[in-house]
């Protein structure tokens, strides 16, 4: 098969690192990839929101396989217009993608379907969103409607907080278009997993549970960036709550998208809070996890194509994953500045190896210099991925290679895997 991977992060590189070993895979491409991508795969440069360009080059280029990493393609309609050009198409169609790309619509759905969930208001008004904050106390999350680039949630404290954040949002319009509707939550609490499926429609292959550290600093401190790290499995959700997050979150969610006649392909991602009442979802991505991914794929034992086709096509019934019993660990290396204005240039030593057995390098914000040296080129630069026989020393070994790659300005947590929330230090 000639397989196109859309994106250019981190999570399409493992993507293409997994896919690129698969016997059915003839050819790989990757659009836009990076410097990563480029050994493993063949780099064509379109941009992956540039829907009109990518099918027109999938179909002049004979691709029978494309998967679709980032959100923003699937909601434009990316895998509608490859499926009616009659190329096989892992990711969400756009009106299945509303699952991410609306969060009232997500909370809509969950509300008909009974998932668990905060309970919410939706706005497009300031008057009334603060009337409602107002009567929560202040204790809500402002979240912009539409895609933010994950920046469109304010966990607030209490009401000048909440009323600032809608401010913000509705009337500045920080987030532009995004922010024209808000979702205006209770404030729940608890530690936080990423349970993350395959889906084909109507059955799931729910994929090991992973938890992302969301937050720059050491300890969860600091601003919300895109991901600072992950490790797969998460110790806070066991085999039964991963088994009760399946039947009560992503089946009903399914289901209820079938009924509505716009079916779920591709991967679902359920953010869940593990809450004293049980988990509950946070939101949903209609694509797999980044940075969760990385170190999700580093436990997939075998061909992972076969599923992910299976997904695609609709039949996902004799399909089942091998999963490395190790435990995987991710440290994200991002750039001076981030999560805000980052600089970008500077050299980076050591991003291709060689690395010691199990250990991978995934490039995101990279790119390759006139003088063919890497440099940093955006704010999450790559993710350093390590297994180990355990959570421990899955970190241990991550954090050893991250010794090995240098960039001026380099910022990454200490903290990855090495302790979870309620574990102690
Ligand atoms: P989201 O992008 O919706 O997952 O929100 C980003 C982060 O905000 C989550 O990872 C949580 O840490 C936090 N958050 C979102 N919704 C809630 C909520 N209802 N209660 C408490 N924290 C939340
Ligand atoms: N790591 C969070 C996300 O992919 O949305």
């Amino acid at each position: 098969m000639r397989i196109l991977v859309v994106g250019g992060g981190g999570r399409e590189h493992a993507l293409v690192w997994k896919i690129a070993q698969s016997p059915l895979a003839e050819k790989v491409f990757c659009a836009p990839g990076n410097p990563g991508t480029a050994r493993l795969a063949e780099n064509v440069a379109i941009a992956a929101d540039d829907v009109d360009a990518l099918v027109r080059w999938a179909v002049e280029n004979r691709v029978d396989f494309v998967v679709v990493g980032p959100e923003a393609p699937l909601v434009l309609g990316l895998a509608d217009r490859l499926s009616a050009s009659g190329i096989a198409v892992f990711g969400a169609s756009a009106a299945a993608a509303r699952l991410e790309g609306s969060k009232a619509f997500a909370k809509e759905v969950m509300a008909a379907a009974g998932i668990p969930t905060a309970a919410y208001g939706a706005f497009d008004a300031l008057g009334p969103a603060l009337a409602h904050a107002r009567a929560a106390g202040g204790r809500v999350v402002v979240k912009a409607d539409g895609l933010a680039a994950g920046k469109g949630v304010v966990v607030c404290g209490d009401v000048a907080e909440a009323e600032a954040a809608l401010r913000s949002i509705l009337v500045d319009r920080i987030h532009g278009a995004a922010g024209a509707r808000v979702v205006v939550e209770e404030r729940m609490a608890g530690p936080e997993a990423s349970v993350i499926a395959l889906v084909d429609g109507e059955r799931v292959l729910v994929l090991p549970p992973a938890q992302d550290h969301k937050r720059i600093f050491d300890g969860d401190r600091g601003p919300n960036t895109g991901g600072m790290g992950a490790f797969c499995p998460t110790p806070t959700v066991d085999a039964a709550l991963l088994a009760d997050v399946e039947r009560s979150v992503l089946l009903p969610t399914v289901r209820e998208m079938a009924r509505r006649g716009t079916p779920f392909r591709g991967a679902l991602y359920a953010g869940i809070m593990l809450t004293g009442d049980g988990p509950r979802v946070l939101e949903f991505n209609a694509r797999f996890g980044d940075p969760e991914t990385q170190p999700i794929l580093m436990r997939v034992q075998g061909d992972v194509v076969p599923a992910l086709l299976a997904a695609a096509r609709g039949d996902l019934s004799a399909t089942t994953l091998r999963i490395d019993p190790r435990a995987a660990v991710g440290v994200v290396m991002a750039a001076e500045g981030y999560p805000g204005r980052v600089t970008v240039g500077d050299a980076i030593e050591g991003a291709e190896g060689p690395f010691p057995p199990d250990v991978q390098v995934f490039q995101a914000g990279t790119r390759r210099g006139p003088d063919g040296r890497i440099v940093t080129s955006g704010g999450r630069v790559l993710t350093v991925c390590a297994l180990g026989a355990d959570r421990a020393d899955a970190a241990a070994r991550a954090y050893q290679a991250i010794g090995r790659v240098q960039f001026r300005g380099a910022q990454f947590r200490r903290d990855i895997g090495r302790a979870g929330p309620g574990e102690g230090a």
